[in-house]
């Protein structure tokens, strides 16, 4: 193994703060205070061996699997570790989507796989061409990985697309592992996981991003009962048990993440038309919209990139977005508009101050 860094996970630790942060990509973090949970019903230490079973059970009831294929981690990222730690061998290819959010390649080549990469275009929306993808798989292709909705595009994938990608991954005897920890923005039947037992799919997700309790650090893989089952022999090596206080909490509170998640609804839909109404009437940005979620990732149209974008934001304007390089496009930015409708606007007032200035050209 070689751990690289990972230059994005860096970068979000260490970037100066300012004053209007749209690097983020949840929506607020959710106050323990708001939370209806009483501290006196909570323990340190109780029974969570392989999961606390309420938390499986909560977990295996609202996307419809049994507790058998649900393994519990600690938030996506241990998610990510687990399954290549599960299924990566020593030059085993994996098909990793390009853009990326870094730690879906950088781990699969910490295990030492082959990666190869397969094209989501700005001018395709962002889909998967699966002439090209299935050009890719050879006889040691082991996993492919994707996001769904996409990070950093916020692109979702048309089920048929889906079935057809996992189709052709079969026939060649890969494992598609899908992050879906973006998915639950949407609605109805396009919220659905796409995970099922039948097929050789691998889901991720977490109460990070659509909840805004990262910090809980409640995660999940769904996986056939025979990797589910090694991911937990894997936990031995790694942590043997999850945080108790943290699963407890995360039990407790499953049946009101609903609630939660429509306490954002409003702000967000109001914060992407702003976004959307801006692109629109600003020719130095375009963008491919996204189906929903908290990230969008504009393309810079004339005079400078979107890293060029990012810096000057930061040095002028107190402001900051994600420069497109740690997606591999310095020509674009992730803008994360999870925040307060007044902070995204006053964001979006600085970009505007940037791209007018003209200082750049
Ligand atoms: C696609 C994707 N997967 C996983 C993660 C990590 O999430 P968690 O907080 O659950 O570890 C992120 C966070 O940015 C993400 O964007």
């Amino acid at each position: 193994m070689r751990f690289e860094t990972i230059g994005f996970i860096e970068w979000m630790k260490t970037r100066a703060r300012t004053k209007i942060d749209l690097t983020r990509s949840s929506v607020r973090n959710f106050s323990l205070k708001n939370l209806n949970v009483k501290r006196e019903e909570l323990e340190i230490f109780g029974p969570n061996d392989y999961g606390y079973p309420p938390l499986l059970e909560a977990v295996a009831s609202r996307y419809k699997v049994k507790e058998e294929n649900v393994v519990t981690a600690v938030g996506s990222s241990h998610a990510i570790f687990l399954v290549c730690a599960a299924l990566i061998e020593r030059g085993d290819e994996v098909l990793i989507e390009t853009p990326v959010y870094e730690p879906l390649l950088a781990v699969p080549r910490a295990f030492d796989a082959v990666t190869k990469r397969f094209e989501r275009r700005y001018d395709n929306g962002y889909q998967i061409d699966l002439e090209k993808f299935a050009s890719l798989l050879s006889p040691k292709t082991k996993l492919i990985v994707l996001t769904n909705l996409h990070n950093p595009t916020g692109a979702l994938l048309s089920r048929r697309d889906l079935r057809d990608l996992v189709g052709i991954a079969h026939k060649s005897g890969a494992q598609v592992l899908i992050d879906e920890i973006y998915l639950e923005f949407l609605e109805g039947a396009e919220s659905e996981t796409s995970f099922s037992t039948e097929e050789n799919i691998i889901v991720i997700s977490s109460l990070t991003k659509v909840f805004g309790l990262g910090g809980l650090r409640c995660g999940w893989i769904l996986a056939s009962s025979a990797l589910a089952k090694r991911l937990r022999s894997i936990i031995d090596y790694i942590n043997v048990d999850g945080v108790f206080i943290g699963e407890q909490i995360s039990a407790k509170i499953f049946d009101q993440i609903d609630s939660i998640k429509d306490e954002s609804k409003e702000t967000l839909e109001k914060n992407m038309s702003m976004i959307a109404n801006l692109i629109r009437k600003e020719e130095k940005l375009s963008w491919v919209e996204p189906a929903g979620g908290v990230v969008c990732f504009p393309r810079v149209e004339a005079g400078l990139s979107g890293d060029e974008l990012a810096s000057l934001l930061l040095e002028r304007y107190d402001t900051s977005v994600v420069p497109g390089s740690f997606f591999e496009k310095p020509q674009h930015f992730r803008m994360g508009f999870g925040v307060r409708p007044d902070t995204l606007a006053r964001g979006l007032e600085n970009i505007k101050k940037v791209l007018g200035s003209g200082l750049h050209f």
